[in-house]
């Protein structure tokens, strides 16, 4: 029988295993040479019938050949698994910015599209979102705010103390957002127009109070701002946000310790069988607290108030949310109730772009 060389197969089976044209090729190739039934094989398994001269040159050099086709092979094989691979990648390629085909099942929660939507509009108007810890110093939840110790409007906020060092006052769930005026007024220079939104901790609970709820603070301070801008920017929010052009806002005379003069926000409204819509109409809803920031604050602030003056208002956002969708019940907000979100959730992409809220 005569023989081909090992050294022409390794020669031939090299350019064999570099023009496999892929994985399917390449392993046809290997059982050709390597397998069982393989050129190799045969020529090892023909080693019996030889010399025993013979058999130790030619025995050495075909497992030589072996090595150098299997090497080969094996670079081949990582060559042509990354194309491969490559090539699925290329054809499963998933486009993440395209808009889902199907309605998703979850639903956002209200409160976060309500904050969504006044955040779009206030964006609009050149605030920018602050934020601050829930659990909160005395200091920066009341004293700063120009609330002192055994101050009576300590009594208004029915707050949850923790636990804390021996001597110092004792932190607090914050009971507001406004100690994020505070802290953005201790951080930043003037101008600021800053919004603010977050959770708030009062120890309260029942039809119309949740221990836990949320606000959105606003605060503007800036030179020669005046009672006049608070009234102008409050209007426009609440146009922007019921989506009504005529609804009356009324602002009345109340008391806030960090804010002089103080006011709360009315909006009209009419509530005929009850049926409650927001415009004009007999009755009035309140909907924000807000005031000229007062001299001591901005002072506790290291904010000079013969220099700079501004306002501040802060509004409940389930009240908000109640209002303009029509939802009843405070306490349903929190009850984790999954038929309740489908009914008063909103499809993921429902959030509103900046400027379309504002353009409504
Ligand atoms: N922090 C006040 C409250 O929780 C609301 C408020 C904020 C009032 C800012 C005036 C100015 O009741």
């Amino acid at each position: 029988m005569t023989q081909t060389s090992p050294e022409a197969i390794v020669q031939e089976a090299q350019a064999a295993v570099a023009a496999a044209a892929d994985l399917t090729a390449l392993d046809a190739l290997r059982v050709h040479y390597l397998g069982k039934k393989g050129v190799l094989t045969e020529q090892l398994k023909s080693l019996g019938s030889a010399t025993p001269e013979e058999r130790k040159t030619l025995g050495q050099a075909l497992n030589v050949a072996k090595d150098a086709i299997s090497s080969a092979i094996d670079a081949r094989h990582g060559v042509l698994n990354l194309s491969a691979i490559n090539a699925r990648l290329e054809s499963e390629r998933v486009d993440v910015t395209l808009a889902p085909r199907h309605e998703s099942v979850g639903r956002i929660h209200p409160v976060t599209q309500v904050i969504e939507e006044i955040t779009a509009i206030f964006a609009a108007q050149g605030f920018s979102v602050k934020q601050g810890p829930e659990i909160e110093d005395d200091f920066h939840n009341f004293s700063a705010l120009n609330i002192p110790p055994e101050h009576p409007a300590r009594q208004m906020h029915d707050t949850f103390y923790l636990v804390g060092e021996e001597g110092q006052p004792k932190p607090v769930l914050r009971t507001h957002t406004s100690p994020v005026q505070i802290r953005t007024m201790v951080a930043q220079k003037p101008p600021l127009r800053i919004i603010a939104p977050g959770s708030t901790f009062r120890c309260d609970s029942d039809l119309t109070h949740t221990p836990m709820f949320h606000q959105i603070e606003g605060l503007v301070i800036d030179k020669a701002i005046h009672m006049g801008h608070l009234k102008g920017c409050i209007i426009d929010f609440v146009k922007a946000f019921f989506g009504v052009d005529d609804v009356p806002v009324r602002f009345r005379s109340s008391f806030f310790p960090f804010t002089e003069p103080s006011a709360e926000v009315d909006i009209g409204c009419s509530r005929e069988k009850g049926e409650l819509k927001i415009g004009a109409g007999k009755d009035w809803l309140e909907i924000m607290g807000c005031g000229m920031v007062h001299p001591n604050v901005l002072r506790n602030c290291g904010i000079d108030p013969d220099e700079y003056q501004g306002f501040a208002f802060g509004l409940g956002v389930e009240r908000m949310a109640m209002l303009k969708y029509g939802i009843p019940d405070l306490r349903t907000f929190f009850d984790a109730d999954i038929r309740w979100l489908q009914h008063y959730g909103f499809a993921p992409l429902d959030i509103p772009a900046l400027v379309s809220a504002y353009a409504k």
